[in-house]
C-alpha cells in the first residue's frame, strides 16, 4: 500500500541534509571525465511546488527549505545548492521540465533527487530511476521523457537495483530513499543495499532513514556495521532529542557506503550549520560517525 506523497514534505529539514549530501557526491564524481551512473531507487515525481495546497498542509517547507534560503550566511558548498535551488523554475523554463498546460502553479520549487542529479549530468552519464507509485509514476515519467539519458521503471526499487547490478556504467552512486510507509522498509532497506553492494562493491550507496521514537534506526546502523566496504560506511544524523512521537520525525539520518574522498568533512560543516539554521522540535545538532572505518 503506497499512501506516502512527497509533495507534502519536500523542502523539509531531512531534504536539506539529504539533498546537500547528493550534490557533494554529485560533485565529487564530475570531478573525473569518465562518466557516471546514477540509481534512485524511490525516485518520487521530480519536482514540487511549495506554492500547492499539499505543501501547505504540512508547512513543513517552512521549516526547511525557507529558513536556509533566508539565513545570512550559508557555508560555501551550501550556497552552491540555494543558487541552484533559487533558480530552479520549471513554470519559466518550460520544456524540459514537464509542465503541463492548465495546471494551476504557484512557486517556489523544489527540485527533488531525480532533478539534482538529472541537471548534473553531463552527455555521457546517465541516469535510471524506479517509482512504484501509479500517480507519481506517471508525473515523473512526463517529467523526465525527453531526456535519453535518463531511464524511469515502475518497479520496486529494493528488488529493482539488486536486479540491476552491476550497471554497465561502473562509476557512480546508488540513493535509496524510502518513504518507510511499512517497517518493514527498514529490512528492505538493509537488505537491498547489502546485495547490490556485493555485486558493484565500489559505488558510493546512500540510504536516507527518519529518526523516530520506534527505534528501527539503530537496526539499520547495525546492519550497516556489518558492511566491510573498503571506502568505509559513514552515519550522519541531524536530529533532536525532543520529539518524535505520534511518527513525527525528530532528526533524519543518512548512511553512507564509500563516501567520496572529504565528505565527511564538507557533511560535517554544513550539518553544523543546519541544526542551527532549521527548525526541529528542539535544539539540534549534527553527529557524524564511521561504523565502519575506511581501509
Ligand atoms: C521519500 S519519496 C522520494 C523522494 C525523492 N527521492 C527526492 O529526494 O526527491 C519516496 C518515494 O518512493 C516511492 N516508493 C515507495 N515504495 C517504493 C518501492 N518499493 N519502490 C519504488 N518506489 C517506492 C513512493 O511512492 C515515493 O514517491
Amino acid at each position: 500500500m503506497l499512501s506516502y506523497l512527497h509533495g507534502f514534505h519536500a523542502g523539509n529539514f531531512a531534504d536539506m541534509h539529504k539533498h546537500a549530501a547528493l550534490l557533494l557526491i554529485l560533485e565529487h564524481l564530475r570531478k573525473k571525465k569518465k562518466p557516471f551512473c546514477v540509481i534512485d531507487t524511490h525516485a518520487g515525481s521530480g519536482w514540487y511546488d511549495l506554492g500547492s495546497a499539499q505543501a501547505a498542509k504540512t508547512g513543513e517547507w517552512k521549516d526547511g527549505y525557507a529558513r536556509v534560503r533566508d539565513a545570512a550566511k550559508a557555508p560555501e558548498m551550501l550556497q552552491q545548492f540555494l543558487t541552484y535551488v533559487a533558480g530552479f523554475d520549471p513554470v519559466a523554463k518550460g520544456r524540459g521540465y514537464g509542465v503541463r498546460e492548465g495546471d494551476d502553479y504557484h512557486g517556489p520549487f523544489y527540485p527533488g533527487s531525480p532533478f539534482i542529479v538529472r541537471d548534473m549530468l553531463r552527455d555521457d552519464d546517465e541516469l535510471i530511476l524506479m517509482e512504484l507509485h501509479p500517480r507519481e509514476h506517471e508525473t515523473l515519467h512526463h517529467r523526465v521523457k525527453r531526456d535519453s539519458r535518463i531511464h524511469l521503471h515502475k518497479r520496486d526499487g529494493y528488488e529493482g537495483v539488486v536486479g540491476m547490478m552491476p550497471p554497465a556504467i561502473r562509476r557512480g552512486l546508488v540513493l535509496m530513499d524510502p518513504s518507510y510507509d511499512v517497517k518493514q522498509d527498514y529490512q528492505k532497506a538493509a537488505k537491498a543495499v547489502r546485495e547490490a553492494w556485493e555485486k558493484w562493491p565500489t559505488a558510493t550507496f546512500m540510504l536516507w532513514y527518519p529518526i523516530l521514537e520506534d527505534g528501527f534506526d539503530a537496526e539499520l546502523r547495525a546492519s550497516f556495521g556489518a558492511i566491510r566496504a573498503s571506502g568505509g560506511v559513514l552515519c550522519a544524523e541531524l536530529a533532536t532529542d525532543q520529539g518524535g512521537a505520534k511518527g513525527r520525525m525528530r532528526g533524519t539520518g543518512l548512511l553512507v557506503v564509500n563516501p567520496p574522498w572529504q565528505f565527511d568533512r564538507q557533511l560535517g560543516e554544513i550539518g553544523d550549520w543546519l541544526a542551527k539554521t532549521c527548525k526541529l522540535p528542539g535544539p539540534a545538532n549534527h553527529q557524524m560517525r564511521w561504523l565502519v572505518p575506511a581501509a
